[in-house]
Order: structure tokens, then sequence, then C-alpha cells
């Protein structure tokens, strides 16, 4: 099983920085996704890892070897791209065959007629027909193999996709927003494949999405990307509770974290919704940016002594929660509270009481930066008791 390693890599298109001094260790056997906003260089990495881009520093390793020096079939990785870039004229079953055609036959038993006459090439078609029916039935596509691309619906040619790249017997799989072409109901269904085929072959794969679902569901861990550079690499749960970045906290989480700005009083005290609020973190900060969770939030009554009083806004109903968006007196947005469905006495313009789970909340300073809190001590300490 392989590995990956990229040191240093840096990829500009003319004058702008695509990849900034990236560096990334990919463990053998991982799943591994890079997350991120359109346009961060996702894609660039990936065809740079293929091979398809040549970074104009740093390099790429893949199980512990160089292949900078290598064209890309000499690599050992495999990548499925967004379009599935399938061969229209060709049926299903050529599309399957093709990479390991090009491979294992030389150019005379490549020839359409003549190959006939080259000793061996009926015994290596049979082989390759063999494995291409192998990989066919073992991702349920066996049934469509005479037909062409067109004939096939997104999912199908989505399989195609992965069955091509998996012919091929990669050390690495590179995968480049394989479900983004296919509607909400078969991404589910495909994610869980994807997933179930990793586990199956146990071979490193780098995933590039920018929902954070699928990176979420499907990764051992996730990489988060912005502007060429890697914010932060830690398994899902971590980056969602932890978050080194005010930026990685922004990204992963739906709906997002409401971020408050507060200001810093004397003895570390902060005040949102007329709630005063004792603070504690590892810094000397005047300003800082408290980070809450939508789920971080919880109803209680106007006799809790630490309840933030609010007015509802607006709700929306998502069957087993609903994401009330409220108005915190003194804070300049609304923020947005998940709540259990059954808080039905819930409506638009009522006052609501709302308290702060303490554990969940996240201090950032004003660059940005994560503040940790102080040793043995809770954030927010004494917020809830
Ligand atoms: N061949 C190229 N020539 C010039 N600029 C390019 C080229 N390829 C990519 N770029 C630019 O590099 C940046 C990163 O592109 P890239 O395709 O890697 O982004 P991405 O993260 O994959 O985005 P998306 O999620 O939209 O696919 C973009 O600003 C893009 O316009
Ligand atoms: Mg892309």
């Amino acid at each position: 099983m392989s590995g990956l390693e990229l040191r240093n890599i840096c990829k500009n298109f003319g004058s702008t920085n695509v990849i900034r001094n990236l560096s990334l260790d990919v463990v053998p056997g991982e799943f591994l996704t890079l997350l991120g906003p359109s346009g961060c260089g996702k894609s660039t990495l990936l065809r740079i890892i293929a091979g398809l881009e040549l970074q104009d520093e740093g390099s790429v390793a893949i199980g512990g070897r160089a292949v900078d020096g290598l064209r890309p079939k000499r690599r050992d990785v495999a990548m499925v791209f967004q379009s599935y870039a399938l061969y229209p004229h060709m049926s299903v079953a050529r599309n399957l065959a093709i990479p390991l055609l090009m491979r294992r036959l030389n150019t005379l038993q490549r020839l359409p007629v003549f190959s006939a006459f080259v000793p061996g090439t009926a015994a290596k078609k049979a082989e390759i027909a063999s494995e291409v029916a192998r990989i066919a039935k073992s991702i349920g596509i066996d049934h469509l193999l005479d037909r062409k691309p067109s004939q096939l619906s997104g999912g199908q040619r989505q399989r195609v996709a992965v069955g091509r790249a998996m012919v091929r017997q990669p050390a690495v799989f590179l995968m480049d927003e394989p479900l983004s072409n296919l509607d909400a109901k078969l991404r589910v269904q495909m994610r869980a494949e994807i997933k179930e085929l990793h586990q199956r072959l146990g071979v490193t794969f780098i995933y590039v999405t920018h929902d954070q679902v699928e990176a979420m569901t499907l990764s051992d861990r996730v990489a988060v990307m912005l502007d060429g550079e890697l914010l932060q690499v830690a398994p899902p749960q971590e980056i969602y509770t932890n978050p080194h970045d005010r930026r990685v906290a922004e990204f992963v989480g739906s709906p997002k974290i409401n971020m408050i700005d507060v200001k810093v009083r004397e003895g570390g005290l902060a005040k949102i919704g007329g709630q005063v609020l004792p603070l504690e973190f590892d810094a000397k900060q005047d300003t800082l940016t408290i980070g809450i969770r939508p789920e971080a939030f919880r109803l209680t009554d106007s006799r809790d002594p630490n309840s933030l009083s609010s007015i509802v806004r607006l709700i929306e109903h998502m069957g087993s929660d609903l994401f009330v968006h409220v108005d915190l007196s003194g804070v300049p947005d609304p923020v947005i509270a998940r709540l259990p469905a059954w808080s039905s006495h819930i409506a638009p313009g009522s006052s609501l009481h709302l308290r702060i789970t303490t554990e969940q909340v996240l201090l950032f300073s004003k660059d940005g930066k994560r503040l940790k809190p102080q040793a043995s001590v809770t954030p927010l300490r004494g917020l809830v008791r």
C-alpha cells in the first residue's frame, strides 16, 4: 500500500499563485479529502499529483518514491474526473478496457485487423475482457457493458468512471468532485458506495470536494484548503469541534457557526444579548469573536439567570430540527439556533430564552486565530452552571 508525500508545492498560472508552498503527508490506505471553496486550487493540486500539471516548485512522492519526472501513466494513480471523461463513441466495456489495452498490448497488438496475426494478442485480450467483466460485476454495471455513455444515467456513468479507475489497480485513487453532477438522492447513494469501495480495496484515496457533508462523511482526515493553502488537516470531528482558524470554523458546519464580536471588559468579561459572560482564554485580547454553533444553543426560561433573551425572526422546519433565526439585543446580525422540532410554541415575533452550552463555544482573536482556553479551564467558564 502506498502513501503520498507533497513537499513545498508551488504553482502559479501567470502572476496568480494557485498553490502556495503546500506540504501534506497522506498515510497508506487513508481516505483524505481536500475540502475548499471553488477556485481554491483543489483540482490543480490533484492534477499535480496525477502528473497532468507540473508544479513550479516542490516534489511529489508516491509510495516513498519521487514521481516528479514521471508521466501520468507511470505514477500508479488513477483519476476520476468530475466530468467522468468517458469516450463517447466507445462502449462501456471498451471504456473500461482502455487503460489495460494501452498498458498491456504493444503497438502491433493494438492495430485493428493486423493484431489478429500477432502472437499472444488473443490471450491478452481475453484476459483483459475477463478482468473488465469482474470489475463491472463488482460495481453493478455488468448489464451495461454494450451501451455507449450517452445511453447511461448520470449515476451509471459515474460508476463506469470509477470502474475505469479500478481496472488500473492504482496505488492511489484521485477523485475530483465525482458526485457533483448527480442529483441529491443519488449523491447520497454513491457516497456510500465510494466509502464501501475504499473499505474493500484498502488503498489510498484522495478525494476533492467543496461539499462539507461529503468530506465529513467519507474521510479519515479532511484537509481544509483556501487560496492555495491548507488551513488544517485533521479527522472530521476534530475539524468541526476544534478548528484552528475562524475560516475553518466558518467553512464547516451547516447552518454556519454564529460569530459574535465582543469587547473584552476588565476581568475578562464580555456581553452578549444583554448577558455578561466571563471568558477564559490564554492570551491578552481587547476584542475577540465568540463562535457559537447553532446546536450550542438550548431553550431555557426567564428564571434562568444565564439566559439570553431574544426575539424570533423566522423559523425553518427541517423535520427533525428547527433552525430558528433570532435577534439578540446588542448583536447586529441575527443568529441561528438549532432546536428540537417539538419546540412548537416558537413563533415569529415571540421572545425566546436561550442558553449556550459552554463546551461547544469557540473563541477567536481579531486575526482569526483560535484562542485556546487556559489549561484545565472550560471556555466561557461560569456562563452556564
Ligand atoms: N490552466 C489554467 N490557466 C490559468 N488559470 C488556471 C488554470 N487552471 C486553473 N486556473 C486557476 O487556478 C485557480 C484554481 O483552480 P482550480 O481548478 O484548481 O480550483 P478548484 O478548487 O478545483 O475549484 P472548483 O471547486 O471550482 O473546481 C482558479 O482561480 C483558476 O481560475
Ligand atoms: Mg475543481
